[in-house]
């Protein structure tokens, strides 16, 4: 018990920090990462790469790595009937910012939730937003040239909190919200349990990577 009641208490003051993240601090983070952290690379091995990701702000999976985590979320998902190819998709990329963690990026830049730092008027549509920096703007940053546009906004903005959120969305923004972030953010948090192996394998949604990125990618 004690174990889980320190994982618990450390990721509750790691979010803290996270939701305690400046406008400036933001902006150096998006500056930082304006430069690939890789380089080019083997679009498969960021995948395998989140098998080593641990999310330590993260008490509902506790150690279980970002690799059963994206497989829990496409399990929860063919469960309901909803694993369509870019649900999977988005499944498979949505958390694969945190690659950063394995060069030493601290866990309190890459969680959830992210608060909204500046707006524009009412209606000015989340582009038009300034967000707290995470993992989701690493990897929509990586990514959004080549998932199709609504799995590219779903991955950027799969951290927010949408009651937060909505004065700002725009019709568009309504719209992918409601077709893709409510759904997704249900299984994405819903899903997510130390105790639960899933059945398939990385390997089996390969197709899946390889129909949508290409072989080789700057990270
Ligand atoms: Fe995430
Ligand atoms: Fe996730």
């Amino acid at each position: 018990m004690r174990f889980y009641e320190a994982y618990t208490r450390e990721a509750a003051a790691i979010r803290a920090r996270h939701a305690a993240q400046t406008t400036a601090e933001a902006a150096a983070l998006r500056h930082k990462y304006r430069q690939p952290i890789f380089g080019e690379i083997p679009t498969w091995s960021l995948f395998e790469m989140m098998a080593r990701v641990i999310d330590t702000a993260d008490d509902r999976l506790y150690c279980t790595s970002q690799e059963i985590h994206m497989l829990q979320v496409v399990e929860a998902m063919a469960a309901d009937g909803m694993a369509s190819d870019e649900f999977i998709l988005a499944a498979l990329v949505h958390d694969l910012g945190k690659v950063c963690m394995l060069k030493g990026e601290s866990a309190e830049n890459v969680t959830y939730m992210n608060s909204l730092l500046a707006t524009g008027e009412p209606g000015c549509g989340l582009d038009q937003c300034t967000l707290q920096w995470s993992c989701d703007d690493l990897a929509w940053s990586r990514l959004k040239n080549h998932l199709p546009p609504q799995i590219a906004w779903l991955v950027r903005y799969h951290g927010i909190e949408p009651e937060l959120c909505a004065p700002y969305m725009d019709a568009q923004d309504r719209d992918l919200a409601e077709r893709y972030l409510t759904p997704f953010q249900m299984y994405d948090l819903f899903s997510k349990s130390p105790f639960k192996r899933p059945r398939g394998r990385l390997e089996d949604y390969r197709p899946i990577i390889e129909k949508y990125l290409p072989p080789r990618i700057v990270f």
